[in-house]
């Protein structure tokens, strides 16, 4: 590390942070205890690969024939996109202020996203965990206030998170999740997320749901969230909210899937695969109760390399690899009932994983996909041992891309599939640009491209709410 960049770090007092933080104020910590003082349907879209809804022809229509100001749009990119440095995407509508921030800037639509991924592969994707302070007690996470030690809690400052998202932003970063510990704890989400939202990036959050207010959620959305992730654990109100320690949480997560409707923000539940579901089939039903009409699964872990710490070594969540295979074989199952967004042709990877098989897609976490932590030491994933940099050395030059398949997170291996398309065809465009014809034919035309592309289109209900 060079002396300027040392300096940088001083001055963000990253290695000293404010003592605040570290003591949060005592009306901060009383508020996130006090969330049990609690003040429907979504319409099933549901998306069978197999059996297509009727509107599929006029969908796919709609998919061939793109919007009018589509063909100006590209153009506009594409001149654009050749002045501009790798992976700092341009847009129309957006200005650089002097301290290079970028302000003003549009949510990008479908067809910008195509377009980018033609060029650059795609935008990328940062789990940004602003916070390791959670007011939960789940059995399966090492992040719960009864295993946490007071001294081990810290979080970003809000200057930090801001800068964070600008050089994110400027690395090709769009969509920017925060993540905890439970990031509903930390008092400046709203102004983390407004400050995103304002620099063109797409905010999205996971959270377990118990600060979720009408008043939290009109804030949020005023703030630009552009969607919601909320956590359950079992097919019963009961086993859910003991794992959780949060009595009440599914009164609450119910009125906040109402509200966050009328606010136009889609949520998705996630369900981690644990042994507090006896019965997949019990789910649907039960998250319907709640107002969900989508799921994803978080793929069960007992280990973490990096300072995540949302793993366990708890018999909640060790399984047996032929019992995991099992499970995986009753999510795709599970399609049949309910939109599960996790592809197929992910969960199916993972099985190959399971049973020792090369699989079929490399992971593009280090390359499209980050995790961020509160002390903002940027990793390629939840997995790795070593941060690839501190935030503000981040430039690009350390991104990897190894076709990685060490693990089996759902948030990266899960996005890679759906993302390898994009990756493929930008390739092929490098390739050609370099007059590679034989080569860029081999990235455009492969099976994993066809499977790739079966995935976005078995996830495209899901999709277009973003
Ligand atoms: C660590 S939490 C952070 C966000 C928020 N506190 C929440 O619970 O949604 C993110 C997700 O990780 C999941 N998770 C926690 N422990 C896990 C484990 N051992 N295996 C797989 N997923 C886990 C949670 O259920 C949650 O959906
Ligand atoms: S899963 Fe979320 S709510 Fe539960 S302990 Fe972990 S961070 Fe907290
Ligand atoms: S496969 Fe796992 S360890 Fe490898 S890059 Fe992806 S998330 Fe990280």
């Amino acid at each position: 590390m060079n002396p300027s960049q040392n300096s940088i770090k001083e001055s963000l007092s990253f290695v000293h942070p404010p003592r605040n933080w570290m003591n949060p104020p005592r009306n901060w910590i009383n508020e996130s205890w006090n969330w049990m003082n609690p003040p429907q349907n979504w319409i099933n879209e549901s998306w069978n690969w197999m059996n297509p809804p009727r509107n599929w022809i006029n969908e796919s229509l709609n998919w061939m024939n793109p919007p009018r100001n589509w063909i100006n749009e590209s153009l506009i990119l594409v001149n654009k996109h050749k002045n501009s440095a790798p992976h700092s995407p341009t847009f129309p509508g957006k200005s650089m202020s002097k301290n290079n921030s970028v302000l003003g800037a549009k949510r990008r639509s479908l067809w910008q996203l195509a377009l980018e991924g033609v060029l650059d592969g795609g935008p990328s994707t940062c789990q940004f965990a602003i916070t390791s302070v959670c007011n939960a007690r789940c059995g399966f996470c090492n992040f719960a206030v009864d295993k946490m030690p007071i001294d081990e809690r810290h979080s970003v400052t809000l200057e930090q998170a801001k800068q964070a998202a600008e050089i994110l932003y400027r690395n090709g970063v769009y969509f920017l999740i925060y993540v905890g510990g439970e990031p509903m704890a930390h008092p400046h989400l709203n102004e983390m997320i407004a400050h995103a939202s304002s620099i063109g990036m797409a905010p999205m959050l996971v959270t377990n749901g118990s600060l979720l207010t009408p008043k939290r959620i009109d804030e949020l959305a005023d703030a630009g969230l552009m969607s919601v992730i909320i956590s359950i654990d079992a097919a019963e109100v009961e086993k859910h909210e003991q794992n959780r320690g949060l009595k009440g949480v599914c009164d609450r997560i119910r009125d906040a899937n109402i509200h966050f409707q009328r606010r136009h923000i889609s949520t998705t539940a996630s369900v981690t695969m644990s042994r507090l579901i006896d019965d997949y089939h019990q789910l649907p039903p039960f998250l319907k109760s709640l107002g969900f009409d989508s799921v994803t699964f978080s793929y069960p872990l007992t280990t973490l390399a990096s300072s995540y710490l949302g793993y366990a070594e708890s018999n909640l969540v060790d399984y047996t690899a032929e019992e995991l295979h099992e499970r995986f074989d009753t999510l795709k199952a599970l399609k049949q009932d309910f939109p599960v967004v996790n592809p197929t042709a992910s969960i199916e990877d993972m099985q190959r994983h399971l049973r020792g098989e090369p699989e079929q897609f490399g992971c593009l976490g280090g390359w499209k996909l980050f995790y961020l932590d509160w002390h903002l030491n940027l990793y390629r994933c939840h997995n790795w041992d070593k941060p690839m940099c501190h935030i503000t050395e981040f430039d690009s030059s350390q991104r990897v891309r190894d076709g990685c398949t060490a693990c089996m997170i759902d948030c990266y291996r899960d996005s890679s599939v759906m993302q390898h398309i994009g990756v493929s065809v930008s390739d092929g465009v490098q390739a050609l640009t370099k007059g590679k014809l034989k080569q860029a034919w081999k990235y455009w035309f492969n099976h994993n491209n066809l499977v790739s592309l079966k995935a976005v289109w078995e996830q495209a209900t899901w999709l277009r709410r973003l």
